[in-house]
């Protein structure tokens, strides 16, 4: 495996530049580069201004002072653009670009270089903290959508970082927890998407997550960013770290991430020169680094200067992020009743439509400079509404009272319009959620309002898949997602039939939380491992491989008018394959198809999953109207990862390329022989969803990695570790009231529910970032090492520690 950094090989002359900057200063002055300056930017370098970093994924979320990393100081006003829920449900990549270049525009307008998004972490289970924020359960579809992003951001002349690379599946224990992956699995699930946006998106930046992966913090890990992200895909961008997730900069300098966020003061430098000095870290990697410092900064002054004054038209990003909203907006069932006749009376029950939910909790937070509601957006169309909120939004609570109201108005209307916000603690950073039930009295108010008025609309306002036991009992169901300050006009525009309800799920709808292969493992209950059990077995992969059947598919997503399949043929060479599908309009509106093709192995010599994306595409027909959809296949399409060689290799033999409208409804199908020269490797396969200890072991070649204790002490040790010992509990107290004192007050009941669950999570070292300067290194291990030795319990498990590795090396 050649292990190349292109910056230093490049013959780019903004490299080579970057190179010359580098080399002129001296070697302290090289290393602070390395960290940044304050929360949100770089350090300069002569010739290299400083660059300024921001949130997000769904808007510009740039902090007026460097408050927090959680999204909860106060940010500049931006247009908030529909939660990664609802970007991925659009399918749309030319969409993804004009959102992505409104974002590039308003990033541009602040003065931000680098805007931290899109985040494309894959859905591994629907209780993730962060699903709202992520793209979709499938690397293919995550891939493009980010890669579309990507484009559109950069096109203003702002970089993008995508984000959190990789294995960064839940939020419990985040900061520390090591997800331990099958390299099979990792490759064509967890990294196959941030590949698609690499090679095509060509980030200026990619953020390495919190968690370790396979026993490595993944800013250490070689593997991960050098022979991987660098050597393979050819990324030529800075990799810099989530913020506070540094635990060891010189082993980080040496794999090759570039930029430590925050900067912490430069609290690192002396140990990285140190090592320099010692000869444990090479001048080399240090400058290699520095110089893609001083590379961002030229390439963002350039872009910058290319790009010109960025001129802001907000009514134009508000009209876009309403269509962006829409267009995730997926249908789930209708039975006729929509679009919504104007005429009659219409109930609107649900206190979402007044107070309405459009984003999630943490980091991605953006301050919205306008929203819309739906109970205006309605009140504006419809002659006849009544209003009544059915339940408190903030608990999502209803008393009797409520509920009785909300039936009364059912009763005397012709339509219902219900609104069930979830609340929004349910979908926060840093908090998972241990089961998918749906609030209970949003529950019962469905079966109420339905019985008093069978003519109902269901709209859901959620991030992430809820158990939905009731789902086929109103006349329709909408899952709006989080669709950003726009939100309320797009439901109402969806409910009329002014837009179409564009949408597809990204993720598949379970049908109970139990169902799942991954909830054998999430969140897992051991605080310093997740082992990924389920393989592959995440989303379709799972319900299709093992027939457990979804509430909804994967792919599925209604339209208000009708398509039909004629059959597909295949053209071209080998593996390089377009398969051509005419679809028809045979409705009575115009409206957008989304035509999606999956790949059936009909034999394999290795286990797979029984069909996954390969290629989409979306077309628009008026009524009567044809087309072609083209769908083109390369050598990836058919190709599995061999482990035993490295390789990406496909296997002589037939593949059933099915063509449909969802995963569970494909249309036509049409098989074609490969003929290929590749060998692959047999692995034994698993015997059920979930990898037994023993399967687990043969996939990762090597015994499943033992717990790390929570004793002794180490630096990765977190706040809530600290209950395991009587200074311990001592210390913990005491640090979370001074941690506490820091953090910017205000914020709902959920981002302050969020900020103690980040907080308890926060690794010790993380303080010496937080400390800003008041805490250094050599003071925290000294503190680690007092804590350890005044504890017979950590003395104890230190000692056996101890034991083990010497007789490891023995
Ligand atoms: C999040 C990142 C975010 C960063 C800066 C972290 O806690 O994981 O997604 O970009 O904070 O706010």
């Amino acid at each position: 495996m050649s292990i190349h950094h292109d910056t230093d090989q490049t013959q780019d002359p903004m490299a080579a530049q970057a190179r010359r900057i580098v080399q002129a200063l001296d070697p302290a002055a090289r290393v602070r580069l390395l960290s940044g300056a304050g929360m949100w930017s770089t350090e300069e370098a002569p010739g290299a201004p400083a660059v300024v970093l921001a949130n997000g994924p769904n808007g510009v979320g740039k902090q007026v002072a460097d408050a927090d990393h959680v999204g909860i100081g106060e940010t500049v006003p931006a247009t908030c653009f529909p939660a990664g829920a609802a970007l991925g449900s659009t399918w749309d990549e030319e969409l993804l670009e004009e959102v992505g270049a409104a974002m590039g525009r308003e990033a541009r307008a602040e003065g931000v270089g680098v805007l931290l998004g899109p985040g494309l972490n894959i859905k591994r289970h629907p209780g993730g903290g962060r699903t709202f924020e992520y793209l979709s359960e499938d690397p293919f579809l995550a891939g493009k959508a980010a890669a579309a992003l990507v484009r559109g951001v950069q096109s203003e002349g702002v970089g993008a970082s995508v984000k959190h690379f990789a294995g960064n599946s839940q939020e419990t224990s985040r900061m520390r927890l090591d997800s331990v992956i099958d390299e099979r699995t990792l490759r064509e699930v967890y990294l196959a998407g941030f590949e698609i946006a690499v090679r095509e998106g060509r980030p200026w930046t990619v953020m390495t997550s919190y968690n370790l992966l396979n026993g490595e913090h993944t800013g250490e890990s070689r593997h991960l960013l050098a022979e991987i992200l660098r050597g393979e895909w050819s990324f030529d961008g800075l990799v810099m770290s989530d913020w506070m997730a540094v635990f060891d900069r010189v082993a980080g300098v040496r794999a090759g991430l570039d930029l430590e966020m925050p900067g912490g003061r430069g609290a690192w430098d002396a140990r990285v020169l140190r090592a320099v000095d010692l000869g444990e870290l090479s001048q080399d990697d240090v400058d290699r680094s520095a110089a893609r410092v001083v590379a961002l900064s030229l390439r963002a002054e350039q872009a910058r200067a290319e790009a010109g004054p960025a001129a802001v038209d907000r009514d134009a990003h508000h009209a876009l992020t309403r269509r962006a909203a829409a267009a995730g907006t997926v249908l789930l069932t209708n039975d006729g009743l929509l679009p919504l006749s104007a005429l009659g009376r219409v109930a609107v029950i649900g206190a979402a439509a007044e107070h309405p939910r459009f984003q999630g909790v943490g980091s991605s937070r953006v301050n919205p400079w306008r929203t819309e509601t739906l109970l205006a957006a309605l009140r504006d169309r419809l002659p006849e509404l009544a209003y009544t909120p059915g339940y408190d939004p903030v608990t999502g609570t209803s008393s009797g009272e409520q509920r009785q109201a909300a039936v009364a108005e059912a009763s005397s209307a012709d339509a219902v319009v219900l609104v069930l916000g979830v609340p929004a603690g349910l979908e926060a950073e840093g908090v998972d959620r241990t089961d998918l039930a749906f609030p209970s009295d949003l529950n019962d108010l469905v079966g109420a309002v339905v019985a008093a008025n069978p003519r109902t609309a269901v709209v859901l306002v959620n991030g992430a898949p809820f158990e939905l036991p009731w789902a086929d009992e109103p006349a329709a169901l909408i899952e709006a997602y989080l669709g950003g300050q726009a939100a309320g006009a797009a439901i109402a525009d969806v409910l009329l039939g002014d837009s179409e309800p564009g949408g597809r799920l990204a993720e598949s709808l379970p049908v109970r939380a139990a169902d799942l292969a991954a909830s054998a493992g999430f969140p897992t209950t051991a605080p310093t491992q997740a082992l990924y059990r389920e393989t592959s077995n995440v989303g379709y992969r799972f319900h299709d491989t093992w027939d457990v059947a979804p509430r909804f598919p994967f792919g599925h997503g209604l339209t208000y008018t009708s398509f039909s399949y004629g059959t597909p043929h295949v053209t071209g060479e080998g593996t390089d394959l377009v398969v051509t599908v005419p679809v028809t309009n045979t409705g009575a509106r115009a409206g957008s198809e989304v035509v999606q093709l999956y790949v059936h192995d009909t034999e394999s010599t290795v286990h797979r999953p029984a069909q996954e994306l390969k290629g989409f595409a979306r077309v628009r027909l008026a009524p009567g109207q044809s087309c072609d959809a083209e769908l083109r296949l390369d050598r990836r399409s058919f190709a599995v990862y061999d482990v035993a060689t490295g390789s990406w290799l496909v296997e002589t033999g037939g593949f059933e390329l099915r063509v449909g409208a969802s995963s569970r409804d494909i249309r036509a199908s049409i098989t074609v022989h490969v003929e290929s020269d590749d060998v692959i490797t047999p692995v034994p396969a698993p015997s059920g969803p979930v990898a037994t200890g023993e399967e687990m072991a043969a996939l990762l070649q090597r015994p499943v990695p033992a717990l790390r204790p929570l004793l002794p002490y180490t630096t990765d040790s977190t706040i809530e570790d600290l209950a395991q010992t009587w200074l311990g509990r001592r210390l913990r107290s005491l640090l979370l009231v001074a941690v506490r004192r820091q953090v910017p007050t205000g914020g709902d009941q959920a981002t302050k529910a969020m900020i103690e669950a980040v907080l308890a999570q926060m690794p010790l070292r993380g303080l010496v970032a937080a400390a800003d300067g008041r805490l250094g290194l050599d003071t925290l291990d000294r503190i680690v090492a007092v804590l350890n030795a005044t504890s017979p319990t950590a003395r104890r498990a230190g000692a056996r520690l101890r034991n083990t590795s010497a007789q490891r090396s023995a």
